[in-house]
Order: C-alpha cells, then structure tokens, then sequence
C-alpha cells in the first residue's frame, strides 16, 4: 500500500506557510495537529449556515444545528465502536473527560480503596486520580515502567488487588510514545472487577480504537489530536456504568424535572452535558472523524510507522543523540537529549529554521523525575509528515548541535 502524501498534505492548508522565510515543518503533532480544509469548511459552514442553539429552538435553524450536532455523535461512536450512542459523551477534551469520571468517582471511592495509575502518566490522568484520592481518602498505587517506557507488567499484576477499584493508564504515552497493551490490561484489571479508564488522547490519532472490544469502562480523547478543532473532545463510557456514574455540573441541558428544592436527572447522554455544548467544535469533530475514517488508515499507520524507523535511522547516526523511550510498540514521538543541551535552546534553534518541535517535561514532570532529566525536546509525526522533513530536522539539529557545542 502506497500513500499519496502530496495529496494527503494539500488538504491542510497550514501546512503552505512559512517561518523566518523557511518552509514550516510541523513537527508537534502529540500536542495538537493540524486541520484539514474538510474541517475547516464543516465550521465556516455551520456558523455562516445554521448557528443556533441545539435541542432547544422552535425554528429551523435550531433543528439544522441539532441535525448536525447529533449525526456528530453518531460518527464518533462509529469510529469508536460504541454499541450505543448514548455513550458518547461530549467534554472540552481529554482533560476534562477524566476530571469528569474523576469527579463521580470520588463520591464513590472510599477510604482502603485503591487505584492504579502509572508511572507515564499525563498530569492530566495523575493529578485528576491523585486529588480524587486525596477527597476520598484512597490510596493511589503507581505502577512502575522499565528504563525504555515500557510497563512493568509484573509489578502491574502485583499491584492488583480486591482493594483495587479503578485502574487508569494511558493508551499512548504523550513523553515517550510507548504503546500500552490496553487489552491485555484492561482484562487483568477485569479480574479483580475493577473499573477501567484510558487516557486515549495519544491513542485515538494512530486508528483502531474499538472501545467494545477493548473492555474498558472509559475511553477518553480529545478532538485536536484527531484534526479536529481545540476545545471539544470525548468521554466514552459503558452504558450501564455511566447511568449510574453521579452527574458532576448541573445546568440546563441535563434536567429532567426541577423545583426550587430539588431536580432530577435526564437521560444518557445528556445528564453528563450540562450547558450549552461547542457546538461547531463538536460538528468540527464529526467532519475530523468522517475525514479521517474515509482515508486508508492502513497505508497512514504504514506511513508513521515508516517516519519513524526512518528518524530512528538517522538519530542512530547522530552522536550526542539519546532517544528518551525505547519500547518496541511505538508511535511516531521522539523525545531525545542532544549532548546535554538545554530543550528549549534546541527548540529556539530548530524553530529559527522552520522545524515545530515541544520541549520540557511534556506535562509529564514525575515522569522526568523518574527518568532523572528535566525535561526533553520532542518531535512528534503525524499522517502528512514527509522523509524530507525528517531529512530537514536532522539538518536542523546538526545546527543546533553546532550552536551549542
Ligand atoms: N499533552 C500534549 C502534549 O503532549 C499537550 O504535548
């Protein structure tokens, strides 16, 4: 199989741009990537179109938007495998999915109560578990990883416990692009009945995510790293755990019957939806999603996968490189020390010469307490990313290297 990538490339138009009269090379996709002309067309359409407010107008304009903003889920839940559709709950992103089961689950955690997070987490999958530990007077366990990124999948079954109660992890690792063996995971936690959630943020962009077939409880994920827009992303969530799961913001929208000394509950998805939702970046998503699952998403795995063996190649032969996560199941991110230079002087560098790059502890600041470094500079590969950009970033680097000699 073979990728037009040319082709795949003139569909997102900030890629013509240049930086300093250098041609951009966008090399920070874990962070966020970029948008196709689909779905940038999806939101100048629905706001020159049929901007309305959802599920509540008597007028056409409201029902168009509704329309729109519904078929959304349903693509999503398609995309995902969600048996139900009900099950798609829309956040404000990854972040705020997990702080939203988070939240319901520090009403249910109690004291001798145990979850497990590990040692690569986002701080948006410790924090969120840490604090809810804290509220509710659980303990967190940490579950350690080995030196390349890969988890310790002893220590992993050790830690389980009758105690545990929650376990989350996370699909990808945003530091270090290990691939977790979700499945494998989610059915040793099953074992003790605990309730799993993963962080899907890194995972959802790479295809094939079939939440059914995992067997998790959660799945969370946020748009801009799936070429949708910022600010909307997903919880998903088994039916009959988030029917139960306790509603955490109250508003319009999630109501069934209210009085001034008390309300009840709607239904799925809507008792975990308070509020007026983003609706374009939801229709945003919907055309990312639509996008994205009419492409060859073999032949783009088959590329990234490429990009990165190619860059692995080249940092092979770059003396003062070290690569920071070395696991066998990979995506394209590579985080990577350059002769002890500072991260943020490679990326000024690299920057000055068009190359995009993230540097720092990438949210991840336990993480590179336990790696023993401050933080690293990352490049991150994504479906239109070329052989010749990786060529243009160890060209790059070279410089940098030189610079900071
Ligand atoms: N979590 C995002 C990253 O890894 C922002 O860069």
């Amino acid at each position: 199989m073979s990728l037009d990538v040319a082709a795949l490339r003139a569909q997102f138009p900030v890629l013509n741009r240049t930086i300093d009269g250098k041609p951009l090379v966008y090399l920070d996709n874990a962070a966020t990537t970029q948008k196709p002309q689909a779905v940038i067309d999806a939101i100048v359409d629905f706001y020159t179109q049929c901007n309305a407010n959802v599920h509540r107008g008597a007028h056409h304009l409201s029902d168009e938007a509704t329309r729109r903003y519904e078929k959304a889920r349903d693509t999503v839940a398609a995309f995902i495998g969600a048996p139900h559709r009900e099950e798609v709950i829309w956040t404000s992103g990854t972040t705020e999915a997990i702080n939203l089961v988070a939240n319901g689950a520090g009403q249910l955690l109690k004291a001798g109560d145990e979850v497990i997070v590990t040692e690569m987490e986002h701080h948006a999958n410790l924090v969120t578990w840490q604090q809810a530990c804290k509220r509710s007077g659980a303990s967190l366990k940490v579950c350690p990883m080995f030196e390349s990124g890969e988890l310790d999948r002893d220590a992993f079954d050790a830690l389980l416990s009758d105690n545990t109660r929650l376990v989350a992890f996370p699909h990808v690792s945003n530091a270090l692009g290990t691939v977790n063996p979700i499945k494998l995971l989610t059915a040793k936690a099953k074992e003790k009945d605990a309730l799993v959630l993963i962080d899907g943020a890194q995972g959802i962009a790479h295809g094939g995510v079939d939440v059914d077939d995992i067997g998790c409880d959660f799945y969370a994920f946020s748009g801009h790293k799936i070429f949708a827009p910022t600010g909307v992303g997903v919880l998903w969530g088994k039916k009959s755990v988030l029917e139960t799961w306790p509603v955490w913001q109250t508003g319009g929208e999630m109501i069934q019957d209210v009085d001034y000394d008390h309300a009840t509950w709607g239904a799925l998805p809507n008792r975990l939806e308070a509020g007026t939702p983003n609706i374009a970046g939801v229709i945003g998503l919907g055309a990312a999603v639509q996008w994205l699952s009419q492409q060859d998403i073999p032949a783009l795995q088959a590329h990234e996968k490429a990009l990165l063996e190619y860059a692995n190649e080249q940092a092979a032969t770059m003396e003062g490189m070290k690569i920071v996560g070395t696991a066998k199941d990979k995506i394209g991110v590579m985080s990577f020390l350059l002769n002890g230079a500072h991260p943020a002087d490679i990326g000024f560098i690299l920057d000055k010469q068009g190359v995009a790059i993230r540097t720092g502890d990438n949210c991840a600041q336990p993480l590179m307490k336990r790696l023993g470094i401050p933080g690293t500079a990352r490049a991150s590969f994504s479906i239109y990313n070329t052989h010749e950009e990786i060529d243009q970033l160890f060209a790059a680097l070279k410089k940098a290297k030189m610079m900071l000699a």
